[in-house]
């Protein structure tokens, strides 16, 4: 099909099916086009848990739309891509988790909302990349063990020096892979323009930032400002600011690092299938993990 006559067919179903459709700011920009909820995975998070919606289309990763399952159990929630998972997720198992646990009583455990339902359900509170420090900051512990990045935590070790904080050794294949080097090169063809990294990305790259921040807050540093920006996040970013403001550059260095496989999973014909309800996952919880995982995204929508 064409992708005009797919993205119609989208529009018409969207109307019969009263779906609602939530996106993740690194999806394709055709994908964003036609969502009617899109952000990074903190607000995502909150739509769920305040949105009463029949039937929800999560465009992303699988832990996202675990996330609003857990927070809106009477919805329907769709994953159209369902290989669609964030390999960061899996690095860290409920016990380890709970083991640590044992050894260490006076530790809050602080995980990523990059991990399985399971993973959530056996640690204290969630954070977003969006609001990990304020989180760890609210915290009344002093002792933090910090899953599973080690690159955002040890960004939030370095934002929040009055706490002692472990970090687990787990990473986002795709940030942690930019080259320090590559990124240097770009800042020095361009020394006059601002940078925004996201914090996923390996502590020397994001020193040389005048922005670390959700993918949200980058995109909101981007367009506050009056001209070019270098980038430093999945390529999706750069390419839908490109797209939509003309007259400014938004440049992400080596964009065939920062290409997830993953996000990429979702485009207009697996969207239309799962409208179509020919496709995709409906995403089912067990419900003693969701009430556990859900106590601790709850700590992440009060705290954060
Ligand atoms: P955000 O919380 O910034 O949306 O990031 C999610 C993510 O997967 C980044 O790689
Ligand atoms: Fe996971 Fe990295 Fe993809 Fe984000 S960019 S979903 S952290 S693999």
């Amino acid at each position: 099909m064409e992708k005009q006559e797919l993205i119609n067919r989208i529009k018409e179903l969207k109307k019969q099916t009263g779906a609602v459709i939530m996106a993740h700011t690194y999806q394709r920009p055709e994908i964003i086009d036609l969502a009617d909820v899109t952000g990074d995975s903190f607000k995502l998070a909150q739509v769920a848990a305040k949105e009463n919606y029949e039937k929800v289309i999560l465009c992303g990763v699988r832990f996202m739309a675990e996330t609003a399952k857990a927070m809106s159990p009477e919805t329907a929630v769709i994953l159209p891509a369902p290989k669609a998972t964030c390999p960061m997720a899996e690095q860290i198992s409920p016990e380890e988790v709970l083991k640590f646990r044992k050894e260490n009583p006076d530790v809050a455990v602080v995980c990523y909302v990059n991990t399985t339902i399971q993973l959530k359900a056996v640690c204290d509170v969630c954070v977003t990349s969006s609001s990990a420090v304020n989180i760890v900051k609210n915290i009344p512990n002093k002792k933090i063990l910090f899953l599973p990045d080690k690159n955002l935590g040890s960004f939030v070790a370095k934002m929040c020096p009055e706490k002692e904080v472990t970090i687990w050794n787990g990473y986002c294949p795709v940030h942690n892979a930019v080259p320090v080097d590559e990124v240097k090169k770009v800042i020095d063809m361009y020394p006059d323009i601002p940078v925004a990294v996201h914090p996923e990305c390996p502590k020397e790259i994001v020193e040389l930032a005048d922005l670390a921040g959700s993918t949200a807050e980058i995109i909101d540093f981007a367009k506050a400002q009056k001209g070019d920006v270098i980038i430093v996040t999945e390529r999706q970013v750069a390419n839908y600011l490109n797209e939509k403001i003309e007259g400014r550059k938004f440049i992400t260095p080596c964009p065939d690092i920062l290409t997830c496989k993953d996000m990429d999973m979702t485009d207009l014909e697996t969207l239309y299938n799962a409208l179509k309800g020919e496709g995709g996952e409906d995403i089912q919880l067990d419900e003693d993990i969701r009430v556990k995982a859900k106590q601790s995204i709850d700590r992440m929508l009060e705290l954060g």
